[in-house]
């Protein structure tokens, strides 16, 4: 969609001498982008009309003159036909314009005890409120496929890693549960966010309030605003909630870009641990064998932007000096792109987790090269009395034998083992498969597949 630039262009008010030129208006409108905010406008709009009429600020009549026009400019806008002018700036001034051209005097007196610097910022406020819901949900959509994911597989066993190399053995539902972590916290932070949000700006007008006798308190009800704004400068001025929604946003990124990036080693071939369903891949124009894992590349590529648009804001905001400035037009591409990318990021990985097929036989392949149980022949000895470092360095010994003959520790006979240490008996073996040393894991937070499956259990618990 466009917006229109009319032929004969007006000057802003009686008080100018002569129009601005083509660029400054194209330069200084924000129609094109702010045009989103439509619904909150008309919302915030009506909410406002509501209470001048209670208030006897306007007549009934007027407020039921507003309803009817702004009736129409929805279903208007909903059909694509309502006309947006670049001439007329921004979404207020183009939706009260129209008002006034449907329903006469009643639309020019909408504005009375109001400025857009406190429309624009309720706007943005009921704006993020349902953008952070349909997160929420969508941060939930998430957790449980992922909590679907780690149940078939809690008991398949992979490599875990440190410094990328292999450490011990883990269960694949437990490595799943580490990102059911990171969404939760990432749920907690927006929830936490919505609070600051869910605020009135409206009746701060300008700056400084207004000499109309409004009441806020029933604004925000009528809004479902938790509280108002307690101070009119800061009420139109401060985008703090927006930096922090895009801050909890980038968090989402960071995790979800975590993830992809395990996704994208997973499946390579030398690794083979995952496949991902073939909507969410892609091929290569010249390489008929590829296929590719785009979707994860991609949310990885597009955490970027959105940790971006966070700087963005921030610079955005340090050097205004209070009240409201014009420089805060600038908060709604960053803002609405980051609502964007993680939204559809969201979406598409809470589907894709259903789409991932794992290969318990190439995990459990890569688990037993590597001295994963090394750590658990340790214990063991620490078990049998030896204090835990002259257990870690028999167990050194014992692995730099194995490089050597380029075997695996449960490969040496026992009288070989018990070179390193006359502690060990026959009930090594044991230690040293994999399903021991994760079941051995067995407390809160552990790998184990009980623990695993409890965890399950009290994450659903808590999403339900
Ligand atoms: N389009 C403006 C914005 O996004 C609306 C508020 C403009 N207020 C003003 N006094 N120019 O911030």
């Amino acid at each position: 969609m466009t917006a229109q630039l009319s032929k004969k262009s007006e000057a802003w008010s009686a008080r100018f001498s002569e129009p601005v030129s083509d660029l400054v208006k194209r330069y200084t409108a924000s129609v094109l982008f702010d045009k989103r905010l439509a619904a909150a406008d008309i919302e915030g709009s009506l909410a406002h009309a509501e209470m001048l009429a209670h208030q006897g600020i306007i007549s009934a009549q007027d407020y039921a003159d507003i309803q009817r026009g702004m009736a129409q400019i929805q279903s208007e806008i909903a059909a694509g036909k309502f006309e947006w002018l670049l001439d007329l700036e921004d979404v207020h001034l183009n939706i009260e314009k129209r008002l006034t051209e449907l329903v006469g005097d009643a639309g020019k007196r909408l504005h009375t005890g109001r400025s857009r610097n406190d429309q624009v910022a309720t706007d943005i406020r009921l704006y993020m409120r349902s953008a952070i819901d349909d997160i929420l949900g969508l941060l939930r959509d998430l957790r449980l496929a992922l909590l679907d994911l780690a149940e078939q597989h809690a008991d398949t066993i992979l490599p875990g890693f440190t410094h990328m190399q292999v450490a011990q053995p883990i269960t694949f539902g437990h490595h799943m549960l580490a990102y059911v972590e990171m969404f939760n916290r990432d749920a907690e932070r927006m929830a936490d966010c919505r609070r600051r949000v869910n605020r009135l700006p409206l009746g701060a007008a300008a700056l400084a309030g207004t000499t109309f006798p409004i009441d806020r308190e029933r604004v925000a009800k009528t809004l479902g605003f938790e509280d108002v704004c307690r101070n009119s400068l800061d009420a139109v001025s401060d985008r703090d909630f927006a930096i922090e929604f895009c801050a909890a946003a980038a968090l989402v990124m960071t995790h979800i870009s975590r993830m992809s990036e395990e996704l994208v080693i997973w499946m390579s071939p030398r690794v083979g641990f995952i496949d991902i369903a073939d909507r969410f891949c892609t091929g290569s124009s010249i390489m008929p064998q590829k296929k590719n894992p785009d979707v994860p590349e991609l949310a990885r590529g597009k955490t970027g932007r959105v940790n971006g648009h966070l700087i963005g804001l921030l610079t955005l905001m340090k050097g205004q000096p209070l009240a409201y400035n014009k420089d805060n037009q600038e908060d709604k591409e960053p803002l609405f792109d980051t609502v964007d990318t993680v939204t559809d990021t969201l979406r598409i990985f809470a589907d894709m987790a259903g789409g991932i097929t794992v290969k318990p036989e190439a995990m459990r392949a890569a688990a037993l090269q590597g001295y994963a149980t090394a750590t658990d022949l340790a214990d063991y000895l620490v078990k049998k009395g030896l204090p835990f470092r002259d257990a870690h360095e028999a167990v050194a010994l014992a692995v730099r034998t194995c490089v050597d003959r380029g075997c695996d520790l449960s490969d040496l006979p026992l009288e070989e083992l018990r070179k390193f240490s006359s502690l060990i008996d026959a009930d090594v073996f044991q230690v040293l498969t994999l399903e021991g040393s994760v079941a051995a894991r067995n407390h809160i937070g552990g790998t184990a597949p009980a623990q695993v499956r409890a965890a399950i259990a009290h994450a659903r618990a808590q999403l339900s």
